[in-house]
């Protein structure tokens, strides 16, 4: 395990958005070096860069023409070896987005592949032996080169998929994951991770991880495998490199390889439970929603398992958000959000906080970008202050890469910098916080204390300190002694008695009688113990 992870808060930025120093309406690289001192005093010390590299820009940059090449609209892969040291300079570490299960359609090795004549990059790809024997079970392309057969797709039409093989064959033209054709397109991927690592990148998020080798088992076991031998690569030549999969399944993720993995917003999981349940009929059921009445259950049935499970081999990374999500502004307020980012920012694993969450920037209805349908609006520049287009950029508004939230309200940093309840100033405390106490990093421990369900709050203990949630819009109460549901107190505090003074942190009013906890609607706090 990379040491630094233990103690990370990353930072998610999607480069087209964050920072323009050129004046062509798009962010760019030098825009993100000009903003380290700014992630810096937001308390985070990582960074994730979505995809910067050469691209047609069909999915926003996840369609890779060129690997090794950054894209020129953000600049030159200079001025991303400078970010790296700048970043280094001040602390941070840089991970980039590897998308190893796609190229596009424009990737000079697919351009190789659609050719007739048999190449070194004919099987770099999955393709059938015919424009008419179509894939079953997977979107596919025929019709399209003069090679004849039809090839499969990884995600959209320009996203052909590259060929790990498949384990379970029931077509000739289906090639072993241990054939060498495929290990060829995994040393391919190793080659591309060694370029960006030996330039001083400390590693790589990894776009949809688990979908490289095709008609795997249940477990995911071939594509773990795949998995396995670069985390081997990572371990002997480059060990302070982390590597972060887009799986959801940290089971399959965590013991394939991978040092965390992100919890999604998946319908239904404990993650969509605590922020994001607004699409069930009658009404938002979020546990960390005010008037939600939510049960803490639906997180901690899903969650629970999966973190005593993989707590030895790596972290679940909670996110406020990322580039294909709505922003949690969408439907929650300021109050609510300060009290999820308190929780995120206080389990266990590795949390990234996404460009804009951390002043709540908001969700906006626009028409999609760059294939972006109903993400582009998650999507929209930084607003940085009252300046011309919030300090995003000195371009004409109607040339910038999205529009800006036009609120009269837009949130920006520079306002919520000067107002000392704002969330920013939360967020920053938060991460200060967890800076502070390696009990409430990666690696600090967890443990329920109070859960009852359909009942507020929600206690947690890691380490010697104590975490306490009342999202609702209620008082609560909750004996500390002679209560069924809560860890015995005693051993709890090593019979120490709590009271006020016990407070580390807290958002809203709370206070300790002799035997209770009282909290006031939307409070929290951090106690120690
Ligand atoms: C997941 C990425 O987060 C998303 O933005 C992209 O469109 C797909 N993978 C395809 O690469």
């Amino acid at each position: 395990m990379p040491n630094w992870l233990k103690d990370a808060v990353f930072y998610e930025i999607y480069p087209q958005s964050f920072k323009d120093t050129n004046n062509d309406g798009i962010g760019d690289i030098n825009g993100i070096i000009e903003k380290l001192d700014y992630v810096k005093s937001l308390g985070c010390n990582a960074l994730w860069i979505n995809p910067c590299y050469d691209s047609p820009f069909k999915d926003a940059g996840y369609d890779v023409r060129d690997y090794k090449k950054v894209a020129p609209r953000y600049g030159t892969n200079e001025d991303l070896y400078r970010l790296f040291g700048e970043a280094h300079n001040r602390g941070i570490h840089v991970l980039l987005d590897l998308v190893p299960g796609h190229t596009s359609e424009e990737h000079q090795w697919f351009l190789e592949s659609k050719k007739a004549e048999k190449n070194q990059y004919s099987d770099r790809y999955v393709w059938t032996h015919a424009a008419f024997q179509g894939i079953g079970g997977h979107p596919y392309i025929g019709g399209e080169a003069d090679r004849d057969g039809c090839y499969m797709l990884n995600f959209f039409k320009c996203q052909p998929a590259l060929n790990y093989g498949f384990l379970n064959r029931t077509e000739d033209w289906q090639l072993a994951p241990d054939d060498p054709e495929c290990i060829k397109t995994r040393e391919a991927m190793k080659d591309i991770m060694r370029f960006w690592l030996d330039h001083g990148c400390d590693g790589f998020r990894v776009d949809m991880a688990d979908s490289l080798v095709k008609e795997d088992d249940e477990n995911k076991s071939a594509t773990g495998a795949v998995w396995k031998n670069i985390r081997e690569m990572l371990d002997k030549d480059y060990p302070e490199a982390a590597l972060v999969s887009e799986w959801s399944n940290p089971r399959q993720a965590l013991k394939s390889g991978f040092h965390a993995d992100f919890y999604l917003d998946h319908h239904g999981n404990g993650y969509n439970t605590l922020i994001r349940d607004n699409e069930t009929p009658g009404g938002d059921h979020s546990f960390l929603k005010k008037d939600g009445n939510g049960d803490i259950f639906r997180f901690l049935d899903d969650y629970l398992p999966k973190y005593d499970e993989t707590k030895d081999y790596g972290y679940i990374s909670f996110i406020t958000c990322n580039h294909d999500t709505p922003r949690p502004r969408r439907t929650l307020d300021y109050e609510e959000l300060k009290i999820a980012y308190a929780m995120f920012l206080t389990l266990p694993g590795v949390p990234f906080i996404y460009y804009g969450d951390e002043i709540g920037m908001r969700y906006l209805d626009i028409p999609t970008k760059e294939g972006g349908y109903g993400r582009t609006g998650t999507r929209t520049p930084m607003q940085w202050d009252g300046s011309k287009n919030h300090g995003f950029s000195t371009a004409c508004a109607d040339t910038l890469y999205l529009p800006l939230d036009p609120s009269e309200d837009a949130p920006t940093v520079e306002a919520q910098e000067k107002d000392p309840s704002s969330l920013l100033n939360e967020v920053k405390a938060l991460t200060a916080l967890r800076h502070k106490y390696p009990d409430l990093q990666a690696d600090g421990s967890f443990e329920v204390l109070y859960a009852e369900k359909e009942k507020f709050p929600f206690i947690y203990r890691r380490g010697k300190l104590m975490v306490a949630i009342n999202p609702s819009d209620k008082k609560a109460s909750v004996s500390l002694i002679d209560n069924d549901h809560f860890e015995d107190l005693a051993k709890v505090t090593d019979n120490t008695k709590l009271d006020d003074s016990h407070i580390v942190h807290s958002i809203g009013k709370l206070h300790f009688t002799d035997t209770h906890i009282e909290m006031e609607p939307q409070s929290f706090a951090i106690i120690a113990l």
